[in-house]
């Protein structure tokens, strides 16, 4: 299957980061969100990445001029039938998700791939929503994504060989490395690190340390590169809160439970670094 043009929905710090990476590797991008203002960040975010690049000797500015040339923002869904594949990267919320690939698979051409972004939702039960589960699959990149250098692909119940194959081979275009992973709650890389997280979170909700202490534990006694808290800033507080209840709700088990503190800040609008203030403030 030929893949030239892709589509990414949602224009936030996970999609922006998509379009660039795929806009960098020859493919047409068109970037949509729902408001202008949220388009226009995203491709502000692109450029300043992209001029840090050309700043550290990375890229020239023609690499910038030809990368911002092949990125399209729009706030309609008039180009969804253009592209071969949409990857999906709006809010993590199942209902979101199900009305978006309603729509899409109204507007996307027959052969067209539709994916996900999510980092913990169901892709067979997204899927179930369009005429074409078997071109419906879990793209994960990982954040922030022109850097990190894993993909993790889902495949739904119904997922093809053909839709695997193509989006391995997309991502590997976009100089990724990519594995294989089947639907489950969280799929690996979110089943492994939210409950650390979460953990985390409890540590200070219980008084048992700081947010410094407890990031300095696991930076410099696990040698993580970054601290869980800081880690959970930098994801989104609403992110990880939205991924344990995807958790707790797919395996029914109370180790899973969403910390109350975690609850609490989301409700506070204390998203992390996206709004200023998170475990840590931001300027
Ligand atoms: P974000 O909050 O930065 O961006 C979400 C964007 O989606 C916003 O610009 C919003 O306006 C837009 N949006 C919401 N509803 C929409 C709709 N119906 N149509 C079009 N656009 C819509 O969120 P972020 O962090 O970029 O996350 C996006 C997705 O990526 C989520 O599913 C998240 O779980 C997943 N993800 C997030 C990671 C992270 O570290 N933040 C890592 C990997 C996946």
């Amino acid at each position: 299957m030929k893949i030239a043009q892709v589509m990414v929905i949602g224009a936030g710090q996970m999609g922006s980061g998509i379009a660039q990476v795929c806009a960098e590797n020859g493919y047409e991008v068109f970037l949509h969100d729902l408001k202008e203002e949220q388009t226009k960040k995203g491709i502000a975010g692109i450029e300043k990445r992209l001029q840090r690049n050309i700043e550290k000797e990375r890229i020239t500015e023609q690499d910038k001029e030809q990368t911002m040339k092949r990125i399209q923002a729009s706030t309609k869904l008039e180009n969804a039938g253009k592209a071969d594949i949409i990857i999906e990267a709006a809010v993590e919320n199942m209902e979101v998700k199900k009305t978006i690939f309603r729509q899409l698979d109204e507007r996307a051409a027959e052969h067209a791939i539709l994916a996900t972004n999510t980092s913990s939702l169901p892709i067979t039960e997204i899927a179930a929503v369009t005429s074409r589960p078997e071109q419906v699959i879990g793209m994960h990149f990982m954040n922030p994504v022109p850097v990190m250098k894993l993909v993790e692909v889902i495949r739904g119940l119904q997922t093809s060989d053909e839709t695997y194959e193509a989006v391995a081979d997309i991502a590997s275009s976009l100089k990724k490395t990519s594995v294989e992973v089947n639907d489950f709650p969280g799929f690996v890389s979110n089943r492994i690190l939210m409950p650390m997280i979460n953990e985390a979170i409890y540590t200070v909700y219980e008084g048992v340390a700081s947010p410094e202490d407890v990031d300095q534990v696991m930076k410099l006694g696990m040698n993580h590169p970054m601290g869980p808290l800081t880690l959970a800033d930098f994801i989104g507080l609403d992110t990880c809160l939205y991924i344990m209840e995807t958790l707790h709700e797919g395996f029914g088990d109370d180790k899973y439970r969403p910390c109350p503190l975690l609850r609490k800040y989301v409700k506070a609008g204390w998203l992390g670094k996206k709004t200023g203030r998170g475990f840590y403030q931001y300027n």
